[in-house]
């Protein structure tokens, strides 16, 4: 079985946490799982009068198109999801009957504060229910960014986050698994 995950993070800073979590999920997939990771970083805001869909928009949605399943690495800003995530998802959502989104499963993951990005990842379970996303219920993964689990380039390098985010990737292959019965 082959399965085509697309990571997106919200963060767009080079050393970015969140970015390094997704990092760390492409490095730990399951025998025939494969995930490529967007760049939002050229992304702009949506605008309906932008008649023509800019380049760089059209790259990241042949991506979602071409996804079996999303990995979702939630940058928290000021408790709520970072604007770049749900930008491309506002982007993704106008596409004709929500084809890229409708029915997908998703893995949300993220590293911030001390409450792990929670907070973010709640409001962006919400959103999930009207893009009739499928998001994974567990294993959930809050990671701290600030308490020594990254490296100054933000990649993972505690075990038991990484196990955490192993476990997680193993669960989202098993749902995809389940949803194409
Ligand atoms: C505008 C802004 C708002 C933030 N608000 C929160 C917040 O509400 N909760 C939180 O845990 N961290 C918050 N942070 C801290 C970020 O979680 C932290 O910068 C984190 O490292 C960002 O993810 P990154 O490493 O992937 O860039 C905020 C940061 C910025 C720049």
């Amino acid at each position: 079985m082959s399965i085509k995950l697309l990571g997106i993070a919200g963060s767009l800073r080079e050393k970015s946490t969140n970015k390094g979590l997704l990092r760390a999920a492409r490095a730990s997939l399951p025998e025939g799982v494969s995930m490529e990771i967007a760049d939002l970083g050229d992304i702009p805001f949506y605008n309906a009068d932008i008649a023509d869909k800019p380049t760089s928009v059209s790259r990241v949605l042949a991506q979602l198109a071409a996804a079996d399943a999303l990995v979702l690495a939630c940058t928290e800003y000021n408790y709520s999801m970072a604007p770049a995530l749900k930008n491309i998802l506002d982007w993704a959502s106008r596409e004709p009957d929500n084809a890229l989104l409708a029915g997908k499963a998703v893995a949300i993951m993220g590293a911030g504060g001390g409450m792990g990005t929670s907070r973010a990842q709640y409001h962006l379970r919400q959103v999930c229910v009207f893009l009739d996303l499928q998001p994974l219920n567990k294993p959930e993964v809050f990671a701290n960014a600030f308490a020594g689990a990254f490296d100054a380039d933000g990649n993972l390098t505690d075990e038991r986050l990484g196990k955490l985010v192993k476990d997680q990737m193993q669960a989202l292959a098993d749902k995809v698994a389940r949803l194409r019965r």
